[in-house]
């Protein structure tokens, strides 16, 4: 079979890196990819937005599966094009991934279905949001509703913080047009977990649970990233939470988005908050998270092209998913200053000795080739990922392989998983 995986970071080096394991898949792309996916696939020079590209591509090749990571393509209606065309495609249509590009829609179909999640409103206005926030006593969030690459939300402690996050958004338009609309939501209190589940359109098959850590700071200080580090499985999440939260999370989500006639086909990803009152939604993701794909992918002992395409073909009931007992902790080594201004364009070493070490990867999630060297190129630069007997060994492990890499400026939390280990 021929695959086609559309992205070009660690999710996507992770997706390359485990279909490229199963027996059916015999030629394997990643548009446009990067130095770690031209290690186990072929890159295609095609951006992950330029859908008419990739459609004529996967055409040429007949590429019997083609695998979407990031949200961007699905927004914008890759699915939608694919299938019309005839073509097999994993990932949710357009109109099924505004559950994660339009957090206004999510919180309202959530707020229909009585789908637990923090109270909120939606504003449009500015002046309108501002008199909303002022009158509040309590701590609150700020969304932007569009898509920001994770970054679109500003947790408060005080309104007159909220006013000017809410002016940051809609007026200086810090997040672009992804700001002409905000979710005002009350602020969450507890532990995080993100639950991702295949969904074929009417099955669930939740993964196991993994813990992201978002704030770029050690002890979730300081500004919000796109994930700064995972581990998996989650103690917190245990098998009773876990059946809560399908029952009441998925199954009421799922049978929603089917009963509007945009049924949900992909990875679902709830971020949950675990909170006293019991879990609720924080967000929406119509794709693996990245990087909790790291953590789990890792994890994962089945076929995942099998597992794929049963999801596309609407028969997810006829597979099992197999998991390593061992937990998995990866930690993201960053560019200095991000998630603000950063420089790229560091060479970076000590990767073979790093991902040589037993159990351990290195996936490569903004990096780029001059010659024989490798660069960094964005803010999450890699994702160091290591399997442990126990997530104490996990994390002792993926810490030392970071030991062994090194490049101008590079930072991670170093704290990835101490949660798990109640320190
Ligand atoms: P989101 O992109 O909506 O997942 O939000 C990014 C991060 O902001 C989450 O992972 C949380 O850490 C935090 N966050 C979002 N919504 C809330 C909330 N209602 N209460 C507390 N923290 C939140
Ligand atoms: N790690 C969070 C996300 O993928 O959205």
């Amino acid at each position: 079979m021929k695959v086609l995986v559309i992205g070009s970071g660690g999710r996507e080096h992770v997706l390359a890196w485990k279909l490229a394991d199963s027996p059916h898949v015999d030629d394997l792309y990643v548009a446009p990819g990067n130095p770690g996916t031209d290690d186990v696939a072929t890159n295609v020079p095609i951006k992950d937005t330029d859908i008419d590209g990739l459609l004529k591509f996967a055409r040429d090749k007949k590429i019997d599966l083609t695998v979407v990571g990031p949200e961007a393509p699905l927004v914008l209606g890759i699915v939608d094009t694919f299938e019309k065309a005839g073509l097999k495609i994993f990932g949710p249509s357009a109109a099924a991934a505004r559950l994660e590009g339009d957090k206004a829609f999510s919180k309202e179909l959530m707020q229909k279905h009585a789908i637990p999640t923090a109270d909120s409103r939606t504003f449009s206005d500015y002046l309108t949001a501002r008199q909303y926030i002022a009158a509040r006593d309590v701590p609150l969030v700020v969304k932007a509703t569009g898509l920001a690459a994770g970054k679109g939300v500003i947790v408060c402690d005080e309104p007159s913080q909220a006013i000017r996050a809410a002016e940051k958004i809609m007026v200086d338009r810090i997040f672009g047009l992804a700001g002409r609309q905000i979710v005002v939501e009350e602020r969450l209190y507890g532990q995080e977990a993100s639950i991702l589940a295949f969904i074929d359109g009417q099955n669930i098959y939740a993964m196991e649970a993994a813990q992201d850590h978002k704030p770029i700071g050690d002890g979730d200080t300081g500004l919000n990233t796109g994930g700064m580090g995972a581990y998996s499985p989650t103690p917190i999440v245990t098998d009773s939470l876990m059946q809560q939260i399908e029952e009441k999370v998925f199954v009421p989500v799922v049978h929603a988005m089917h009963r509007n006639g945009t049924p949900f086909k992909g990875v679902l990803y709830a971020g949950l908050m675990l909170t006293p009152a019991g879990p609720k939604v924080i967000e929406f993701n119509c794709r693996f998270g990245d990087p909790e794909a790291q953590c789990v992918l890792t994890r994962l002992k089945s076929d995942l092209f099998e597992v794929m395409l049963a999801t596309v073909e609407g028969k997810l009931d006829t597979v099992t998913l197999q998991w390593d007992t061992r937990p998995s902790v990866c930690v993201v080594l960053a560019s200095g200053g991000y998630p603000a201004k950063y420089e790229t364009g560091k060479e970076i070493t000590g990767l073979a000795d790093a991902g040589g070490l037993p159990d351990t990867w290195v996936f490569h999630a903004s990096t780029k080739l001059q010659g024989k060297k490798v660069l960094t190129a964005g803010g999450r630069v890699l994702g160091v990922t290591a399997l442990g007997d126990d997530i104490a060994d996990a994390q002792k492990r993926a810490y030392k392989a970071i030991e062994k890499i090194h490049f101008d400026g590079m930072y991670c939390r170093k704290d990835i998983a101490s949660k798990a280990l109640g320190i």
